[in-house]
Parts: structure tokens; C-alpha cells; sequence
């Protein structure tokens, strides 16, 4: 599974999320990294929880300016980002039991990459045009 690469089409039109974005993007990319050249285990798991504590730190500052700026879909929203931290933890358990295998380690990086792009592109661009229209500043 190739890296994310940052572009434009990634951009939600604010530089505090966009920034933050570009480094889930690192995270996510190292975990890629670590599974094609091999790694192992430990080395895989140490990624993702790099991985797990910038979501955290992530997920808290957008939800803090979505409360700042009566983000209307906050609930919804912050629905997802549980989701997606339950799937994280999820992952570690897998990794734990199985081990490193090929599979596993293809659908982790592989669905870590599809739910990064598509939430960025779906739901955060569109709070990006919410914010924007509220005049923050980011
Ligand atoms: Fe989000």
C-alpha cells in the first residue's frame, strides 16, 4: 500500500486541521512503512501507537473548535472520531493476537489510509466550509 501523499484535494480550507492532517498523514504513512519493509511486530506497534496518540490529540482539537463555533454536527462527528479510536485499539489487540501477518497488516494499512482520505474529503472538508463560513481563522 503506497503512502498518502498531502495535496491540495486534502486541503478543509483551515491550516490548524490541515497541519494536523499532514501529520495523521506521517503517522499513518509510517505504519505503512514499517509493514512493507518488514519491521516486525514490536516496530509495527510502536507506529501505531504514535499513530493512536496523535488521533487523541487530533480528534480534541477539532472537536474543540467545533464546539467553539456551534459546529451543527458535533454529535455525529464526534460519533465517527469514537468509532475510529475503537477500531485503533482494535487493531493493537489484533496485532497482539495474530502477530504481523501479511493479511493483517495489508487490511490495517490499507483501511487506516481509506478512513484517513474519506473522512478528510468527506465530513472534515465539509466542517472546513462551516468553519470557513464562520469566519475562523485557524
Ligand atoms: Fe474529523
Amino acid at each position: 500500500m503506497p503512502g498518502i501523499e498531502w495535496d491540495e484535494s486534502l486541503s478543509v480550507g483551515i491550516d490548524l486541521i490541515d497541519n494536523q492532517h499532514k501529520m495523521l498523514i506521517e503517522k499513518t504513512n509510517a505504519i505503512s512503512e514499517a509493514v512493507e519493509m518488514k519491521r516486525g511486530l514490536e516496530k509495527i506497534l510502536q507506529t501505531l501507537s504514535f499513530m493512536i496518540e496523535y488521533t487523541e490529540f487530533h480528534f480534541s482539537a477539532e472537536e474543540k473548535v467545533m464546539m467553539e463555533n456551534d459546529y451543527p454536527m458535533l454529535e455525529d462527528h464526534k460519533k465517527l472520531h469514537e468509532y475510529f479510536k475503537t477500531r485503533l485499539n482494535q487493531m493493537v489487540q489484533d496485532f497482539e493476537e495474530e502477530g504481523a501477518t501479511v493479511e493483517l497488516s495489508e487490511d490495517i494499512t490499507s483501511y487506516l489510509t481509506n478512513w484517513l482520505v474519506n473522512h478528510i474529503k468527506g465530513i472534515d472538508t465539509e466542517l472546513g466550509k462551516i468553519l470557513q463560513e464562520k469566519g475562523f481563522k485557524g
